[in-house]
């Protein structure tokens, strides 16, 4: 969480940190700051709020000068306001820092700082951390570089942090441990970033840090790189960026969420694209491929995640189970990597996640390596931590998701779950051919099914503007659209503030039945397939107690459509394939409702887009 932006170059550093910043809001948005340095001097503008609150509050400071820093927040240590904003000078003045991450054992080097004097003016762990710095290259008599390699070796935590120091202005020192950070490397000037999108107009050319790597980024020089722990020297890995502009832009939409909803039928074709060969009848994946001893002689499969991946690897469950029958089971991230699991080397994980870059599972893959497991990654972000740390992988291919809202992440991540499901089946001889080309076949029509569920918005705005004002809400589904269910409830409790829970629809008996009454909406997937008479009576039982019913059904329903409020259809598909139509009307259900409310759709309140810290 937190975007940081840097450069060093010969044009204006102002206008490249603050659009960087806008494009790094995803990562936090509760404040927002900016250093300068115009030659002589750093200039310095923070406070609460957005980048655009920054950006209007910097006029009041010299906005000179080639070199500058900045920084999105989402609070860890001390609450939103100008004070706790980064950057952060430290007491002589002469070093600024950004940093995106916990420093853990702060309180105890702020101790020792103030028994040596050092103030602090605000309650970050990264005051703490530019003054420890300070005070080593006070101490040791040491240049910047060394000074961060030093405290660096003293922290316990993680980071992304950019240093600059007046006494040395021709360099900005960057390190990381756990968060991201991308250099960009253009004609006599560098960018510094949590990703390489806001220098993607500039250059092409980066380089991603390592953890326990710093760099000594200087004007006319080339990057030095080193390790933080040993000194050593570690050479630039240079890569060539494949995103582009457009991506990142909002291409006509209104927010990223609505345009990152639009774009599933396109992220899904490429996410199949290459992999789903239906005439031939093939799946090939080269993770897979390389890898097919250990998927079919596990013992089991474990899927790690978090959120909106953690209910694509509920669907997964489902698929993996039905198709390939490989038991599976689906852990948050958060409680496998605390709970002493049992994990053998005959288990495989998979590992799901948009950003690459979520704390929680990157610990639990290492606790599944440490065990012997093989541990594969399903991704979206290229090169991210996630997508380096594990065994083998696939990615989503979903092109960069801005709005903090999940949406194209998942049904994409369903989409290359259920290609390696299907390839998996096929390996251990579950399917006949027929049933096989049948699936693939099925698989290559979602997404012009899923632009025919998309034509349904126009409808689906009448329908939000109805419910817009429920306090709360029911998601009920059943098999397959169980994790729909719940993906449902989570994308409109997260974008409007609404309260929503998602439920088998048959636990409904078990106590949620009590809350139904004529103020409830409950949204249910009643698909022709997989359970379908079960989910009716379940809807018979919601009206005779007077809830209100907006079901999702398959095109040409009649039953359901006699019995509910509102109906929203979807193409018919094959069962294990519905949840990636299903989900659509109700990621437009709380775009609409989210709107309507005058909520901040793309930055909701309290979130941020990758989940750095635990
Ligand atoms: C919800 C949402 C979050 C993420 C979760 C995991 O819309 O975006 O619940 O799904 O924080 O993030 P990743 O997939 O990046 O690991």
């Amino acid at each position: 969480m937190c975007g940081i932006v840097g450069y060093i170059g010969h044009r204006d550093a102002f206008p490249i940190v603050i659009k960087g910043l806008q494009r790094l809001e995803y990562r936090g948005y509760d404040s927002a700051g900016i250093a300068l340095y115009d030659g002589n001097k750093i200039n310095l503008s923070k406070t609460k709020g957005k980048v655009e609150d920054l950006k209007n509050k910097a006029k009041e400071i010299s906005l000179e000068g080639s070199i500058g820093i900045g920084h999105t927040r989402w609070a860890t240590h001390g609450v939103p306001n100008d004070v706790n904003s980064h950057p952060h000078y430290s007491n002589s003045g002469n070093l600024v820092i950004i940093h995106n991450g916990i420093i853990e054992n702060y309180e105890a080097i702020k101790q020792e700082l103030t028994k040596r004097g050092y103030v602090f003016k605000s309650d970050t762990d990264t005051e703490v951390l530019v003054n420890l710095i300070e005070e080593v290259k006070k101490t040791e008599d040491v240049k910047l570089g060394k000074a961060v390699q030093i405290a660096l070796n003293q922290v316990v935590g993680a980071y992304a942090i950019a240093v600059f120091d007046v006494e040395k202005p021709d360099e900005i020192v960057v390190a990381k441990l756990g968060s991201p950070l991308a250099i960009g490397i253009g004609d006599n000037e560098f960018f510094i970033a949590s990703d390489a999108s806001p220098f993607i107009e500039f250059t092409n050319n980066a380089v991603y840090l390592e953890d326990e790597e710093m760099a000594i980024i200087r004007l006319g020089k080339e990057i030095k790189l080193r390790k933080i722990k040993d000194d050593s020297v570690a050479y630039p890995r240079i890569l060539e960026l494949q995103m582009n502009l457009e991506e990142i832009e909002k291409g006509g939409y209104d927010h990223f969420m609505l345009k990152e909803i639009y774009e599933q039928p396109r992220a899904i074709k490429d996410t199949y694209r290459g992999r789903l060969l239906a005439d031939q009848g093939l799946v090939k994946m080269s993770g897979i491929e390389q890898n097919m001893e250990k998927f079919i002689n596990a013992n089991r499969i474990i899927i790690v995640a978090c959120g909106t991946s953690w209910h694509a690897g509920l669907v997964a469950e489902y698929i993996f189970e039905d198709l390939a029958r490989i038991p599976v089971e689906v852990e948050y991230a958060s409680e496998f990597r605390y709970r002493n699991p049992v994990i053998t080397d005959k288990d495989v994980l998979i590992a799901i996640s948009q950003s690459g870059e979520t704390a929680d599972t990157l610990a639990a893959i290492k606790l599944a390596k440490e065990k012997g497991a093989f541990v594969f990654g399903v991704c979206n972000v290229v090169g991210s931590s996630i997508a380096r740390e594990t065994d083998a992988g696939a990615y989503t291919h979903a092109g960069p998701e801005i709005g903090v809202a999940s949406t194209k992440a998942f049904t994409t991540q369903i989409t290359v779950l259920t290609l390696i499901a299907l390839r998996l089946a096929k390996a251990k001889g579950e399917f006949s051919e027929t049933k096989y080309r049948e699936y693939l076949t099925e698989l290559e029509t979602i997404p012009s099914k899923v632009e025919k569920s998309l034509e349904s918005n126009a409808l689906i705005e009448i329908i939000a503007d109805v419910y817009k004002d429920s306090t709360n809400c029911l998601y009920l589904g059943r098999g397959y659209n169980f994790p729909v269910a719940l993906e449902g409830a989570l994308k409109l409790k997260e974008i409007s503030y609404i309260h929503a829970e998602g439920y088998p629809a048959a636990e409904m008996k078990h106590g949620p039945i009590a809350l139904i009454d004529e103020h409830m909406p409950v949204f249910v997937i009643a698909t022709k397939k997989g359970h379908y008479e079960k989910v009716v009576s379940n809807i018979q039982e919601i009206k005779s107690r007077k809830g209100k019913i907006i079901a999702i059904v398959t095109e040409g329903d009649e039953q359901v459509r006699d019995l509910a409020d509102h109906v929203i259809e979807v193409p018919e598909t094959l069962e294990s394939l519905t949840p990636l139509l299903t989900t659509i009307p109700l990621q437009l259900l709380s775009y609409h409702i989210a709107v309507m409310r005058g909520c901040n759709v793309d930055q909701p309140r309290n979130l941020a887009k990758s989940v750095t810290v635990e």
